[in-house]
C-alpha cells in the first residue's frame, strides 16, 4: 500500500483510522474525540517541540508525585474543572435531589461506625459544631437506616490521611439514620484549606496566577436501599472562598450557615464547653429508576 500524503488533516485522519480495529466501541469513540481535540489544540496554538516536551515532563511529574497518600492526577482533574464537568454531565443540577460535588482525594473507605449524636473526633477544639439533618427520598419519604459517611479536615487544616500525627479515624465516621431518617453528629468546625500545592499542580496554579484554596466544608456520602447515593459537601456560608473554590466544587444549594450559640444565653449541650455552632443539612436521594 502506498503511504498517504503528509498534511496535517491527513495525519489526524490516519491517527483516527488507526483505531478501526478497536473492539471496544466506547473506547474507540472517546479516543477518536480525544485525538481530534488534541490535534486541533496543537494546530490552533502552533505548539512547539519544546512546549510538547514541557507538557510531557509535566504529566510525568504528576504521575511521579502520586503515592499511597497523594493523588496528583485527581488534583489535576479537579483544578482543570474536569471533575466538576463530569459531575454536571452525570448528575445535572436543579433537580429535587441533593446536588453532588467532588469526592476529592482524601476519602478513605471503612470509616468507623458511630452512634447517633457522637463526635467524629476526640478534640472538638474551640469551635465545636453540631450537624443534624434528615434523609428523605424525592417523594418526601424518610429513609430510616440510610448511611451517612462523613469526613473533614482538622484544626491544622489537614485530613487524617494527609497527616501522620492524626489518628487515621480522626474526623471521619459512618452514621445510620434513625426511624424518621434523622441523623446528627458533633465535630470541630471545618476550616478553609489549601489543596496540596507543593507539586506540579501547585506549580501550574502559581504559573497561572491562581490560589489553591477550598472553602471550609464537610464531605458526605449518603446512601440508602433503593436510592441513588450522593457524594456531596456542606459548605460554610462564612467562607471567603465560596466564589473562587480552586476545584469549582461549590453549588449554592450546599451552602449552610453555621449558627453561633452562647452558653451564657442558651443551655449548653452535654460534652461541649464554651460557645458552639450548629448547622442543618437535610439530604434528598433519588429513587433508583425502575427497570423497564
Ligand atoms: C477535598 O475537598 O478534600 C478536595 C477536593 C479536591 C481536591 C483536593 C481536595
Ligand atoms: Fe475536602
Amino acid at each position: 500500500m502506498t503511504p498517504r500524503g503528509g498534511g496535517i488533516d491527513d495525519l489526524t485522519a490516519r491517527t483516527v483510522d488507526s483505531l478501526a480495529g478497536c473492539p471496544d466501541p466506547r473506547l474507540r469513540t472517546v479516543l477518536t474525540s480525544l485525538i481530534r481535540h488534541l490535534h486541533e489544540c496543537a494546530v490552533e496554538n502552533a505548539l512547539t517541540e519544546s512546549e510538547l516536551i514541557a507538557c510531557i515532563g509535566f504529566l510525568t511529574d504528576v504521575g511521579q508525585r502520586c503515592s499511597e497518600r497523594r493523588q496528583e492526577f485527581i488534583l489535576l482533574s479537579d483544578t482543570l474543572g474536569l471533575s466538576m464537568l463530569v459531575d454536571l454531565i452525570n448528575h445535572g443540577s436543579g433537580g429535587h435531589a441533593t446536588e453532588s460535588t467532588v469526592l476529592g482525594p482524601f476519602y478513605a473507605p471503612g470509616s468507623p461506625w458511630r452512634a447517633d449524636g457522637d463526635a467524629i473526633t476526640d478534640e472538638l477544639g474551640d469551635a465545636p459544631l453540631i450537624v443534624s439533618g434528615r434523609v428523605f427520598d424525592t417523594t418526601g419519604r424518610a429513609l430510616p437506616g440510610a448511611v451517612i459517611d462523613v469526613w473533614q479536615n482538622a484544626p491544622n487544616r489537614l485530613y487524617a490521611v494527609q497527616d501522620e500525627h492524626q489518628d487515621p479515624d480522626n474526623l471521619r465516621g459512618r452514621f445510620r439514620a434513625g426511624t424518621d431518617g434523622a441523623f446528627s453528629f458533633r465535630t470541630s468546625r471545618p476550616l478553609d484549606y489549601s489543596i496540596p500545592d507543593d507539586g506540579p499542580v501547585g506549580r501550574l496554579l502559581r504559573a497561572t496566577g491562581r490560589h489553591a484554596w477550598r472553602p471550609a466544608h464537610i464531605h458526605l456520602i449518603v446512601s440508602a436501599d433503593g436510592c441513588v447515593p450522593v457524594t456531596t459537601h456542606v459548605f460554610d456560608a462564612a467562607s471567603p472562598y465560596l466564589d473562587s473554590d480552586v476545584v469549582f466544587g461549590v453549588k449554592r444549594s450546599l451552602v449552610r450557615t453555621f449558627v453561633p450559640h452562647d452558653p451564657a444565653v442558651e443551655p449548653q449541650p452535654g460534652g461541649i464547653s464554651g460557645p458552639w455552632y450548629t448547622t442543618e443539612m437535610d439530604v434528598v436521594l433519588e429513587p433508583v429508576p425502575a427497570a423497564s
